[in-house]
């Protein structure tokens, strides 16, 4: 701490990202990034485009990535927004989208950026108790708010929310903007952008970091009504008017121009998962229900952070929030078969251990 920093500086509690480590040997299990490298023609238009051009500002609006991804989702380009990962998205949708003289309704257990967020902007917020096994309750929703947001599938439980009870939250609350954090929504989730032209307050995010294993390139999108994405450019413009660099702009648009690659790496992604949850059961973990590329669960007998710590010492990293209600879960990322082998390996040996 300084003394030449401001009060507001002093007082904020910052997202705690999970590790990079600089070790190249670890099985990483810990940040849900994608096992498979990004689609070999994303590669090509990368290297394509570093050239001398480089000198130059991308384009600001990023027609190309806003056109690529209003085809694919069958929108108009006008209600497509994007930015430097939906990390800075949905920044912006906090600043210029939720009312700040009420409060925010999210999840207990969720994704652990959104209360960054709101001291960030100064929103107040409630978080609404998932259900015993960890599932959203649409009907808690209810109250007087400023804004809802979760994602789906939550966070970071992996659990998915079917699409007839976001539908029957929208009937209710038509007064502000709930948005829908559509980070793992390709591993087996269904998207609610099919929703966004019946609910003008309807704002659904999605990240290339994840289903199409672009989380370095960082670039995010926000689909909605044109109204909704006219204050995220306003925002935009006020902060940062090139958050996506040439080369993002042009990879990104090109990783949904190969459909195949992008079905290919997704599939083995869930068929992983499903043999990881049913080895993770058989070695006496509870395992949620996960429609993401990663799997929430808690081993019946053995502490979770010390589970996780002994992992550590064999080069695995899992991710463990010690915070209330998920103290005793470990998310571990879908890997590669032969990273589960790594990981099987090891909770063997420290299971078998007294
Ligand atoms: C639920 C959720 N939303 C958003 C993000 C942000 O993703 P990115 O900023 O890489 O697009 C993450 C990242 O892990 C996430 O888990």
């Amino acid at each position: 701490m300084s003394r030449y920093w401001s009060p507001f500086v002093k007082d904020l509690v910052p997202y705690v990202p999970g590790e990079q480590p600089k070790l190249s040997e670890l099985t990483k299990l810990n940040t849900n990034e994608n096992p498979y490298g990004p689609s070999p023609k994303v590669l090509e238009v990368i290297k394509a485009e570093a050239t001398d051009a480089l000198r130059l500002y991308p384009d600001p609006n990023s027609d190309v990535l806003r056109h690529a991804i209003a085809d694919y989702h069958e929108v108009s380009i006008e209600q497509v927004f994007v930015g430097n990962g939906s990390d800075e998205v949905l920044a912006h949708i906090f600043h210029g989208l939720f009312q700040h003289n009420k409060p925010l309704l999210f999840p207990d257990i969720s994704y652990s950026f959104y209360p960054v967020y709101c001291g960030l902007y100064q929103i107040p917020f409630e978080t609404i108790p998932l259900d015993e096994s960890f599932q959203i309750r649409i009907e808690e929703y209810r109250g007087i708010n400023g804004g809802i947001i979760f994602p789906n599938p939550n966070a970071p439980t992996g659990c998915f929310l079917a699409l007839s009870e976001i539908e029957r939250l929208l009937t209710v609350n038509n007064e502000t903007v709930v948005v829908i954090d559509e980070a793992y929504v390709d591993f087996g989730g269904e998207s609610a952008i099919s929703l966004v032209d019946r609910y003008p307050n309807l704002l659904v995010t999605q990240t290339l970091s994840k289903s199409r294993s672009l989380a370095g390139l960082r670039v995010g999108f926000a689909v909605g009504h044109p109204e909704l994405i006219e204050a995220l450019v306003r925002i935009k413009n006020s902060f940062n008017s090139y958050p996506l660099d040439r080369l993002a702009q042009l990879g990104a648009a090109a990783s949904f121009a190969d459909q195949d690659y992008f079905e290919q790496t997704c599939n083995a992604v869930i068929a992983e998962r499903n043999t990881l949850m049913t080895r993770l059961a058989a070695l006496d973990f509870q395992v949620l229900p996960s429609a993401a590329n990663f799997v929430f669960c808690r081993h019946r007998n053995r502490d979770a952070s010390e589970l996780a710590a002994s992992l550590r010492e064999d080069g695995i990293i899992v991710r463990y929030f010690s915070m209330s209600r998920i103290d005793q879960y470990l998310r571990i990322t879908v890997g590669r078969p032969e990273d589960s082998e790594v990981l099987f390996a090891s909770l063997q040996r420290i299971l078998a251990a007294t």
